[in-house]
């Protein structure tokens, strides 16, 4: 039985090669990480993330042909092909801070793998790297004195995080770059070969490293770029009486351009976004071409606006000031359908509230507990509340930040009874039906629309 191994057991790590596992039963997929905690959660009925679907693909696998384990040495051993799936975090230090992506991770994992090996390998790259890193890994791997050869292949994660199991099970395409080399292109086959399990031929394609690591920084920044251009519609819409979604469906409905992505928001969040146009950035400032880093950091710079101009909002609505009021915030995780709170623009305006002492009670169905880590240095000023009646008790104002679904059927006319009035609602996401909150007695707040005020 060949072994193939995942070193990284997070949000890409963990599923990805849970679905491998039941796609391809006839290979024992090990997954490994330095965090022994993880692993645990991955072994056990809890597991360390939520993702809709998950739990039935890990259910139907583990201890079958999927296995956690965190010995590192011992499984890279025995593996022929290797998934790196650890963190590339932006930098938060020395040349490139808040922008580089922070490498110290995989070439740790790197430098793990050529001690622990005694065969060839094919390394995959499936964390989000700078263009360029396949090289410089093939470089560490490849300067081993065992006489060991390893081929890099770059093979980017699309899958989209509350979507993950579908995004694997059905995925748009899959990208697999390596070397254009005999011993490349014999790497790409074993790895197409993987995928051939479940995804059509046609589905795969195959590219030299470069390109491969690119189109994962440019696919990301096209979809920021998406919403930051939808959202940067906003303000002009509220102020001159069009409709943001009137607006999105004209433009959407014209092919080129395509319906997807257009909904305006709080401003996006995740761990990728941000952190791939940032890396986009420093790439285009190192290779001297300051307009190209430019025109894309700009996409970034809309999305903090609008955060900015979200809690500015609130300010204005609420006579200038928030202090000493109870405000009930509903949804803190970055999109629906997920725990993960990376990036949420949550986090940003929960500070900026607190700052201005709102006392801001946070509700949401999954994301408390890393509300609660994100937060910790203002706890104290901060309610975490599971129920979203209860935290909307006696608020001045509600605003809602992620689009879950369980927000758009409670019973806002009970809501509406149990809080201060005027009672305000801000809606982040536009899920709600806001003529007939009005007509409870809400002055609504949306995006991208006329406000409509007692
Ligand atoms: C993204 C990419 O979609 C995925 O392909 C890549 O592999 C990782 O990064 P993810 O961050 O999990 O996935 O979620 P995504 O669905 O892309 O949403 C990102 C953010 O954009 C969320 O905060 C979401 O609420 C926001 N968003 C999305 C909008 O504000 N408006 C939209 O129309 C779509
Ligand atoms: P992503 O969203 O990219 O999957 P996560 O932070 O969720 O990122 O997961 C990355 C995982 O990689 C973490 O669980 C972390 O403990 C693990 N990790 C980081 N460095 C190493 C390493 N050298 N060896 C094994 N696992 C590692």
């Amino acid at each position: 039985m060949k072994t193939i191994l995942g070193i990284g057991a997070g949000y890409v790590g963990g599923p990805t090669m849970a679905m491998i596992a039941k796609k391809c039963p006839e290979y024992k997929v090990v997954v490994v990480d330095i965090n022994p905690d993880r692993i645990k959660a991955w072994q056990s009925e809890n597991l360390p993330i939520y993702e809709p679907g998950l739990k039935e693909v890990v259910q139907e696998t583990l201890n079958k042909n999927l296995f956690f384990s965190t010995n590192l040495s011992e499984h890279i051993a025995q593996a022929d092909i290797i998934f790196v799936s650890v963190n590339t975090p932006t930098k938060s230090f020395g040349k490139g801070a808040g922008k580089a992506a922070d490498l110290q991770y995989w070439e740790k994992t790197a430098r793990e793998i050529v001690r622990s090996s005694s065969s060839d390998k094919i390394i995959v790259e499936k964390s989000t790297v700078p263009v360029r890193t396949a090289h410089a890994m093939e470089y560490i791997l490849n300067a081993n004195s065992k006489g060991i050869v390893f081929d890099v292949l770059s093979n980017p994660e699309f899958l989209a995080e509350g979507t993950a199991i579908q995004d694997l099970e059905k995925p748009d395409r899959v990208l697999i770059g390596g070397q254009e080399t005999a011993r490349g292109q014999k790497a790409i086959a074993a790895l197409k070969e993987l995928y051939m399990h479940w995804v059509p031929k046609e589905k795969i394609l195959t590219t030299n490293v470069w390109s491969s690591e690119l189109s994962k920084l440019a696919a990301n920044a096209f979809l920021a770029q998406r919403i930051s251009s939808i959202n940067s519609l906003t303000p002009f819409c509220e102020t001159t009486g069009a409709n943001i979604h009137e607006v999105s469906k004209a433009i959407g409905m014209d092919s080129r351009v395509g319906s997807k992505f257009l909904c305006p928001s709080v401003g996006f969040g995740g761990s990728c976004f941000k952190k791939d146009i940032l890396n986009l950035v420093y790439l285009c400032n190192h290779y001297g071409l300051p307009e190209v880093a430019n025109y894309w950091e700009q996409v970034v710079l809309m999305n903090e606006y609008q955060r900015k101009r979200f809690v500015q909002k609130m300010l204005d609505a609420m006579f200038n000031t928030v202090a000493g009021k109870k405000i009930a915030i509903f949804g803190f995780a970055f999109k629906a359908n997920t725990g993960d709170t990376r990036e949420s623009s949550a986090i940003y305006i929960c500070q900026e509230l607190a700052e201005e002492h709102a006392k801001v009670v946070i509700s949401d169905p999954k994301a408390l507990d890393n509300a609660r880590l994100d937060l910790k240095d203002i706890e104290s000023s901060l309610v975490f509340e599971i129920d979203p009646y209860k935290a909307a008790q006696g608020a001045h104002a509600i605003a809602i930040l992620t689009e879950w679904d369980c927000y758009r059927t409670l019973d806002y006319k009970k809501i509406y009874e149990s809080m201060e009035k005027p009672a305000f609602i801000f809606d982040g996401r536009n899920i709600l039906d806001h003529n007939a909150l009005f007509e409870i007695g809400f002055s609504v707040y949306p995006l991208g629309k006329t406000a409509l005020v007692h």
